[in-house]
């Protein structure tokens, strides 16, 4: 179809599109591009997205519970941050062709996925810190590669997401430091939330690249600019430090500095409990899954109320255009 409509020959396209690539230039949503690499992106422009959204669970739990007001300012400021986080994106995905609402219709019916890291449970007040500190920081080292990723507003979108990240890091550290700083039970409570957290944290980073096939390809296109293992090493040298800073032991005892890679060794997750989470058998899958579909039902009527609103408007705008139309090239030769 593309072929008839169009004079320019797809090689030629093709052609075009490697070249954008191989000058490390952006390809944007008005440029032809092959079907594979924006199937690649809508995936994981929206696994990223749902990941934004379905992350404000665990820590919005406890809002309500925030030792002071100050913890609560942040954590609300936090949250809300990722709500921005999934609106970038969901945008991002919109210029690839696909709605938003068909890509919540996916993720609600379990055939996209979201970071396996919000199928875990929020336990204490310290996992708030721990969520910030790991989480968030683990957020920061694959995404930082991705400000310059190929597809246009992708990249753009994750320069702000990854601001805004650094801040989550910090605030997390900062209330893991305090309570360090407060009493033994303080410090038990902060200990065994970074014992909870520690493994899924490297599991973000998604499988070791022997078991990641899409890896090659993505990194092809200047998708994706680092491996599964390259990041998740990155992670792991830049958190070592900030532990022994904080005081806490990581749960690994194959953790050892190795002179010569210049890099820490560190042991494996078990790889079988990504691949159940992955699968839907997380400690709280179902939950999360439940909660955003209760919430996206019970906001159906301020979609349509917003919908008929912005036509009405655009309506009346339009009709007003018209009327105005002397006043405005008058205002424009003044
Ligand atoms: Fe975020
Ligand atoms: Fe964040």
């Amino acid at each position: 179809m593309s072929v008839a409509a169009n004079p320019v020959p797809e090689s030629l396209l093709e052609e075009r599109f490697e070249a954008t690539i191989a000058r490390k230039d952006r390809i944007e949503p008005r440029d032809w591009m092959p079907e594979a690499y924006r199937r690649t992106l809508v995936r994981q422009v929206a696994q990223h997205a749902h990941s934004e959204i379905i992350g404000m669970q665990p820590e919005g739990a406890w809002i309500g519970r925030a030792p002071s007001l100050r913890r609560k300012a942040i954590l609300l400021a936090k949250v809300q941050d990722e709500a921005g986080h999934g609106l970038y994106l969901y945008s991002a995905a919109e210029t690839l062709g696909v709605s938003r609402d068909e890509l919540t219709e996916l993720l609600i019916s379990g055939r996209q996925k979201y970071s396996s890291i919000f199928n875990y449970p929020t336990l204490s007040y310290a996992d708030v810190g721990t969520i910030g500190w790991l989480v968030d920081g683990a957020a920061i080292c694959n995404q930082v590669p991705l400000c310059r990723t190929s597809f246009g507003p992708y990249g753009r979108a994750m320069i702000r997401i990854c601001k805004e990240e650094s801040f989550h890091q910090r605030q997390g550290y900062e209330l893991l430091l305090t309570m360090m700083r407060g009493t033994a039970e303080q410090r038990a409570m902060v200990q065994e939330s970074v014992d909870r957290f520690w493994w899924p944290s490297l599991m973000m980073f998604g499988p070791p690249d022997d078991a990641s096939p899409n890896t090659a390809r993505s990194m092809a296109w200047g998708v994706k600019t680092h491996t599964n293992d390259e990041l998740r090493q990155r992670f792991v040298d830049m958190t070592v430090p900030q532990a022994d800073a904080l005081g806490v032991t990581l749960p690994d005892p194959d953790l050892a500095w190795n002179e010569e890679r210049g890099s820490y060794d560190f042991g494996q997750p078990d790889w079988d409990e990504l691949w159940a989470v992955v699968a839907g058998d997380g400690p709280c899958n179902a939950q999360r899954v439940a909660h955003r579909t209760r919430a996206w039902s019970e906001g159906a009527w301020v979609r349509e109320a917003a919908l008929a609103y912005a036509a009405r408007e655009s309506a009346g705008h339009e009709a007003d255009h018209g009327a105005d139309h002397g006043a405005d090239h008058g205002e424009d030769a003044a």
